[in-house]
């Protein structure tokens, strides 16, 4: 039997585009944090996007990155699997996130950081989708308001897959659900 016909993957933003984006979101982000910044990346979703932000990042900046367990629906929690490895006591974070979706994961890493007590705390994503939204979070640097599609490429996943894309594209994620590799013949064979 035929495979059922799928919609092709939509490019979202290129490699160009994307760049833009990491170079206009770094100069705000430096304007904003005079003294110093600490990046603190959500893995791995955001190593992608994280590496190019700092690059465009012009004042002193630390790296840190930091990991949980998916969001237990069931259990109404998430947990922290990688924490910081040293204190951020006093200095100004800005959480780098791959994809703020529910908002359940950005505020639950919120609150953590909080806990350290640092001189100020902000959020920047790569992907923002706002209709999606179960908690109210502020978003203070956003590269892109993504649709309400499922997202790969440029650092996003499904099931592991698709995150050394250089472009974002959005997906038919039930497609994905039934076969997790059906759109890496189409997106690898090229050169997005
Ligand atoms: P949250 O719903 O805001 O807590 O997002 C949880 C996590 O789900 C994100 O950090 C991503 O790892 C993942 N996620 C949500 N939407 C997408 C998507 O469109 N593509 C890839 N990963 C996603
Ligand atoms: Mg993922």
């Amino acid at each position: 039997m035929p495979a059922p016909s799928v919609a092709p993957p939509e490019l979202l933003a290129g490699p160009d585009e994307l760049e833009a984006h990491a170079r206009t979101l770094g100069a705000a982000i430096s304007a904003d944090h005079p003294d110093g910044v600490t990046l603190v990346g959500v893995l791995k979703g955001s190593v992608v996007f994280l590496s190019d932000l700092a690059r465009h990042v012009t004042v002193p900046a630390r790296l840190e990155l930091v990991a949980v367990a998916p969001y237990d629906g069931a259990a109404g929690r998430t947990r922290v699997v990688k924490d910081l490895d040293r204190s951020v006591s006093g200095e100004h974070l800005v959480l780098v996130s791959g994809i703020v979706d529910t908002g359940l994961t950005a505020d639950f890493l919120l609150r953590h950081l909080a806990d350290q007590e640092p001189a100020s705390l902000r959020v920047c994503t790569l992907a923002d989708k706002r209709a999606r939204r179960i908690l109210p979070l502020t978003v203070h640097y956003a590269a892109l308001d993504a649709p309400d599609a499922f997202l790969i490429g440029y650092g996003l996943d499904y099931a592991g897959r698709y995150r050394n894309l250089r472009g974002l594209w959005t997906a038919d994620g039930s497609a994905l659900a039934d076969d997790p590799d059906r759109y890496v013949a189409q997106l690898h064979g090229g050169r997005t």
